[in-house]
């Protein structure tokens, strides 16, 4: 068994050599010749599975430690394909603060189709606990949360939804493998959206779904051929790519965030600094307990909503942009982008108004970044 950060460049679980090639090949294939009439070729049709793709999915696999990964077009793609497995009916409790287009698609796709959500603060296992019902299907949660950095508990959460017959469902794309392993835990599913951490370049979207087991594997499968919002082959290749630099990446962003969350903490422009690795945020021993590393994400709210505008028309080695987890350090206005969607009221009850601001670090130099907005903030 080796570490994580060698199985990003080594994966053990794939067999497949092609020709001795060092990275997997671009397999821009539709369809495969079949060997002859009830003599099925390995591959038959690219939306099933395509070697390009197989090759990705099971290095996803083994680094979360699931049976199967699957891999999406986008993590929407992947998120609204896994809603297919709990039919028309039933209930799904999950967490209030999440990724506004995953709230969109529940909103607007799954709960329509039949699902009832129940939304709750899952940082408190007793909220989970207490939302329970005899038809729950699933608990969904984020953690930590996008954009305002809430952990919950998996291993506590599991056992809740296990309780009940329940699937524990975990975004795991602010952490990645690396820092955080939710089917170790005890999850059942893994989501990524793998254009952030996975991919690591903002070159390309892609999304995962990552299975503990089998059966559960195979129910996903089913509903991906059918739906068929498969990753393509040449976006494999890059996040196949993307993964092999995976941990160099990750420690450095994370080193960066510490740092511009420790400089922005100071600042009397800044009111609150929402991260992780503060030992005073309300998860950090949970975050200690089941979390290897901080990662590279941190949210802030300035003094005043002019300041925030400020901020954003200022920076200049920051990029005012959606998306997080890349190499570029990028800066992003939830209520204007990521949350826009979201009803008014339950934003600002989540403290997502207009002074809050959604810093990802990338890999550039730290002092060149709090230079950046130190200056952005003095403006
Ligand atoms: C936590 C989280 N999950 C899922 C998604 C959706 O992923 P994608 O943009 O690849 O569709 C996002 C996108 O920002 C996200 O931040």
């Amino acid at each position: 068994m080796f570490e994580k950060d060698t199985v990003c460049v080594h994966p053990t679980r794939c067999p497949r050599s092609f020709y001795g090639s060092i990275t997997t090949p671009v397999f821009a294939a539709a369809t495969f010749v079949h060997k002859g009439v009830d003599r099925e070729s390995e591959y038959s049709y690219s939306r099933l599975q395509n070697p390009t793709r197989a090759a990705l999915e099971s290095r996803v696999a083994e680094l979360e430690g699931g049976a199967d990964a699957v891999a999406f077009a986008s993590g929407m793609a992947a998120e609204t394909t896994l809603m297919n497995i709990f039919g028309s009916s039933g209930h799904i409790i999950a967490g209030d603060d999440l990724y506004g287009g995953t709230l969109r698609m529940f909103r607007h796709i799954a709960g329509p189709a039949g699902l009832r959500f129940d939304f709750t603060d899952a940082t408190s296992p007793g909220n989970i606990r207490s939302r329970l019902r005899p038809d729950t299907k699933a608990v969904y949660v984020e953690t930590p949360s996008n954009p305002t950095m809430q952990v919950t508990d998996i291993a506590a959460a599991a056992e809740i939804a296990h309780s009940a017959g329940a699937l524990l469902i975990v975004d795991n794309t602010f952490l990645s493998p690396l820092f955080q392993q939710p089917l170790a835990l005890g999850a059942d599913i893994v989501v990524h959206s793998g254009t952030k951490y996975l991919g690591g370049h903002n070159d390309t979207l892609a999304g995962f779904l990552v299975m503990k087991t089998p059966e559960l594997a195979e129910k996903v499968r089913f509903y991906a051929k059918t739906v068929g919002a498969c990753l393509a082959p040449f976006d494999c290749f890059l996040v196949e790519r993307g993964i092999k630099t995976l941990a160099v990446r990750l420690e450095k962003q994370a080193a960066n965030a510490e740092k511009i969350a420790r400089f922005l903490r100071e600042r009397p422009e800044v009111r609150k600094v929402y991260y992780i690795g503060f030992p005073d945020h309300p998860g950090y021993e949970v975050t200690k307990r089941q979390c290897s590393g901080f990662g590279g994400m941190l949210s802030l709210e300035t003094d005043t909503p002019e300041r925030a505008r400020k901020i954003l028309s200022s920076v200049k080695l920051f990029q005012y942009a959606e998306s997080l987890g890349g190499v570029d350090s990028l800066i992003t206005y939830p209520m204007c982008q990521t949350h826009a969607d979201v009803p008014e009221e339950e934003r600002l009850r989540r403290g997502i108004n207009d002074r809050f601001l959604r810093i990802s670090a990338g890999i550039e130099n730290a002092a060149d970044l709090i230079a950046d907005l130190r200056s952005a903030l003095e403006k």
